[in-house]
């Protein structure tokens, strides 16, 4: 069964992998969900957990370190005829094997888009298990199908028991009032199997009546209902036993019927089916539902649905192709490794669209509900995968700002949900209006639609003013939007998204601090610089924001152009923001104190209801005014802060401390030169570095920062002092998480800024290092795709849900493979390097475009480089393309007459 240990091999061309022994890895889990609310982890032991929300777990809730340490797992336990006991799970199984015999149990993991299925065989006992685990796209039910193989040579007799622990109540719960929220379990043994309908819910919106009905049911293959049941943790573990040996199961005690009721105990699904005798080869499958219902009909309605062994092959297929069709993007280099590992990159945004930021073993933090960061950039890759849905979110989503530019910084179930703050605390992340620009922009480019900066939204509103400095304790507002008062009435006020954007860089713009770089306030991307809130100063982000601004005024100057629009119209109060802006400011920045006493106005000005008052400003002022923002910040930053060292290294430095220090600096005894890489990211985005600047900083950052092994660039060199005037990540062990590990995603953005500004090479690097160390099993100790970050050993933490993998994929997209928008046309330029190419010289990648499906292939016969290489020939479904500046541009009116399916053909020489 088994080939070599601990490998990933992968079995078809949809991601789909196997991996022996995964159970002697550590840590590992893997994710299983529908799109109904329904979510699992399952380990190769079937440990994990499985819930809808934070109130609503199934199986109790685990962190990773309960991956080893918690024997109440999903389990099977078969009972046979010689007194031996199994579990299908591996509980029973010595966990080492010597040199002389092999006592452990031989296993086998094959996992893909949502499925999971765990082999396991004994061979003193000759007795095979496999265990498929899948959540039906559209029912809240964990399907756990159970074959058993007698693979001896005589008959054997067995008697199978399912036991799966409900502990259906909140996560809260695990620590506030375990035992007695296990007072308020109603145990109902059914035919079927036992379920659990708690009288109540204990939780922080106070004791609430519970309807929800948690269940663990099962038949086998003839549709057999089990024979007797433990539906208690006493009844089954027996007194003084335990999960890993069940007395139940070991003295084969004869459980109750069906239409027992009990009260107040911890609950478990423990399914005793009837004793079988297996013939030699023959087999016999067992299904078992752990699922949640709001009422009955529910419950009944799964009964019916999954009684059936043969209806349950067809609701796999359904599961597999579901997600499997999601994932529409698909790369074809050199490396087929490459390729499947992009899969599961590709395949992550949804994992994190599905468990939020919340609901996996290391994601051990939060309530669930995505974060206002998390939020945007997921859109930017689902712009690919799921379009149609975006323009809404996008919308939406914009609602969420407030009219200082702060914004709302959970995001709740459905569109256009928000949350202040989950704890009342008025939080300002400085990052946070930096992305909703960049997926707007990105989304504008990808389908043309400027028309989106015309629609109207409100702005969110709450007793949380002066961009958080403030809480305003006479505010009363039942619906939290932003009213305006005109002389007649007050009404919610709705403006435009491009004024929303206006709001929220033109605000950040002025909120500097004594560098005149803009302040840290609670934190910015990094969540962990959060020490620094009077005096600290994100330069990093600083850059960034001068991004946005140049850009921003350039999307403006697209926009006025394409719908001849002459003039704005904006909220009066907005002008504050805009009058101090002329050409005088181009070369002379704004001085702090000025930037300071200008905010201070404006935010005076918003704090309650707006005065119903517009001005008009015309496009060509407005777009200057923000140039000059963009262009004098620029100047500032590029002359105030570039780092040199004495043999010619020079970067960036990205933060001032709660002392007013520089963060970053080169030190004579260079051991002691400190380096960070979120500045380096954005003075190269933000347009900030010239091209000589960023050659120096990818040397400074390959001195500093990159170790291979590992994935590559750190987020900083080691500070060696627990910096308490910065942040916590300076309380972090050096190497984990923001304190110096290889944080993917902030390596990845490294990795599409270099690509943006040409530097392809370089760019590679970053991103090949990040795949090579995630897919290195021996190392990473990760399944396929790429992890939050890599420890200072090399293993891959907080696998599945992280950013990284949306950025991963578009750099993918619109750098490497050169496939981007411009005005919703496509535009083509690769920059794929030779190695990336198979041996025919061919890569290729298919993706969605405008609707409609494009199979890209570029031919590089010469194997020349990037850079050296120019696109020589172009056809679209055998017409010839016209290739200008070696790029090819496809007009969206082109596209649209297109049919479905289509292929591009691009020679390089
Ligand atoms: C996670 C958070 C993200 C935050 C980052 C750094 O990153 O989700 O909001 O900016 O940590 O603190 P992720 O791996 O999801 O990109």
């Amino acid at each position: 069964m088994v080939n070599s240990t601990g490998k990933i091999e992968f079995i078809d061309d949809m991601g789909s992998f196997k991996i022996s022994k995964a159970e002697d890895t550590s840590y590992l889990y893997f994710p299983i969900a529908g799109e109904k609310g329904l979510k699992s982890s399952i380990t190769p032991n079937l440990g994990g957990d499985s819930m809808i929300d934070q109130e609503t777990f199934l199986l109790e809730p685990v962190s990773v370190e309960n991956l080893h340490n918690n024997k109440n797992t999903r389990n099977f336990w078969l009972y046979m005829d010689n007194g031996d006991v199994w579990s299908v799970a591996g509980t029973s199984a010595e966990q080492e094997s010597n040199k002389y015999t092999s006592l452990q149990d031989d296993s086998l993991v094959t996992a893909g888009f949502m499925w999971h299925k765990a082999l396991r065989a004994n061979y003193k006992s000759k007795i095979l298990a496999e265990v498929t685990s899948f959540v039906p796209v559209d029912c809240n039910v964990e399907v756990m199908s159970v074959t058993i193989k007698n693979i001896s040579s005589k008959a054997k007799t067995i008697v199978p028991i399912a036991a799966i622990p409900i502990y259906g109540r909140s996560a809260d719960n695990l620590r506030d009032h375990r035992n007695v929220t296990s007072m308020l379990h109603q145990i109902t043994t059914l035919k079927e199997g036992v379920i659990v309908k708690p009288t109540m819910s204990f939780d922080e919106k106070g004791h609430r009546l519970n309807e929800k009905i948690y269940y663990v049911l099962g038949f086998d293959n003839n549709e057999n209902i089990p024979e007797s049941f433990f539906p208690t943790v006493d009844s089954f573990i027996g007194e003084g036993g335990s999960f890993l040996k069940p007395r139940s199961v070991y003295r084969q005690e004869p459980g109750c019927g069906a239409g027992i009721k009990i009260c107040g105990k911890e609950a478990v699904g423990g399914l005793k089916f009837e004793k079988i005798t297996l013939p030699k080869n023959a087999e016999a499958t067992y299904t078992v539902l752990i699922g949640v219902a709001e009422n009955m009909d529910e419950l009944n309605a799964v009964i019916d649905r999954f009684n059936s062994i043969k209806g349950m092959e067809e609701e796999f297929d359904l599961v597999r192709d579901y997600w499997k069709n999601k994932v529409n993007v698909d790369f074809y280099t050199g490396d087929k490794a490459f390729d499947e590992f992009m899969r599961w990159v590709s395949f992550q945004p949804f994992l994190r669209r599905v468990y939020g930021c919340s609901f996996l073993p290391y994601h051990d933090y939060g309530r669930g509900g995505r974060g206002w960061r998390d939020l945007w950039q997921d859109c930017l890759s689902l712009l690919f995968m799921e379009p149609d849905d975006v323009r809404k979110m996008i919308v939406a989503n914009f609602g969420g700002v407030r009219i200082d530019g702060t914004n709302a910084t959970i995001i709740g179930e459905g569109l256009g949900n928000f949350i202040a703050d989950r704890n009342g605390i008025a939080r300002v992340w400085m990052d946070h209006a930096y992305w909703p620009f960049k997926t707007l922009d990105l989304y504008i480019k990808q389908s043309g639609d400027y028309q989106i900066l015309e629609e109207c939204v409100p702005y969110f509103k709450d007793a949380i003013v002066h961009r958080g400095n403030l809480v305003d304790k006479e505010f009363e507002n039942i619906d939290n939007k932003q009213y305006i008062s005109d002389k007649r009435k007050t009404t919610v006020y709705k403006g435009t998204i491009l004024e929303h954007l206006l709001v929220q860089n033109l605000c950040a713009f002025y909120e500097v601090g004594e560098h005149n770089t803009l302040r840290l306030r609670g934190a910015d991307w990094n969540d962990a610089l959060d020490m620094a809130s009077e005096n600290g100063e994100s330069v990093a982000f600083s850059y960034a924001y001068a991004g946005n601004l140049r850009e921003l005024a350039k999307m403006i100057e697209e926009y006025a152009k394409i719908y001849d629009v002459k003039s704005i119209t904006l909220f009066k109060e907005l002008k504050k923001l805009l009058d101090h802006i002329s050409v005088d400011t181009l070369n002379k920045p704004i001085g702090v104190s000025t930037k300071k006493n200008i905010l201070k106005k404006y935010s005076e000005m918003v704090e309650g209801n707006l005065s119903g008052h517009f001005f008009d400003i015309e496009v060509h002022e407005l777009v200057s005014k923000l140039s000059i923002m963009a262009e004098q910040f620029t100047k500032l930053l590029r002359d105030q802060e570039w780092i040199t060292g004495d043999s010619g290294q020079g970067w960036f430095n990205s933060y001032y401390d709660n002392s007013k220090n520089r963060a970053e600096y080169y030190d004579e005894d260079d051991t002691k030169t400190r380096m960070m890489l979120t500045g380096q990211v954005f003075a190269i985005m933000g347009g900030v570095a010239t091209d000589e600047q960023i050659g120096k900083i990818v040397s400074s950052a390959d001195r500093y920062l990159y170790k291979e092994k590992i994935g590559g660039y750190r987020l900083n060199t080691d500070f060696k002092e627990i910096k308490n005037d910065l942040g916590r990540m300076f309380g972090f062990a050096y190497g984990e998480k923001e304190n110096g590990a290889v944080f993917s995603h902030m390596s990845v953005m490294y990795a599409k800024a270099l690509y943006e500004r040409g530097f392809a090479k370089e760019g590679f690097k970053s991103l090949n290092s990040l795949y090579n160390a995630s897919m290195d099993f021996s190392t990473s100790h990760i399944y396929p795709g790429i992890p939050e970050y890599f420890d200072i050993t090399g293993r891959g933490k907080y696998p599945y849900l992280t950013g990284a993998a949306s950025w991963y994929l578009l750099t993918m997209i619109t750098e490497v493979f050169g496939i981007k928008g411009e005005a919703g046309n496509m535009l083509i330029s690769p920059a794929l390097l030779k190695k990336q190419f198979d041996k025919e010289g061919i890569a290729r990648i298919s993706l969605n475009f405008a609707g409609k499906h494009f199979n890209i292939t570029y031919e590089n016969k010469t194997f020349k480089e990037s850079g050296e290489y120019k696109i020589i020939e172009a056809r679209l479904n055998e017409n010839e393309l016209a290739i200008k500046d070696s790029k090819l541009i496809i007009y969206r009116k082109v596209i649209d007459e297109l049919d479905a399916d289509n292929n591009i053909f691009v020679a390089l020489g």
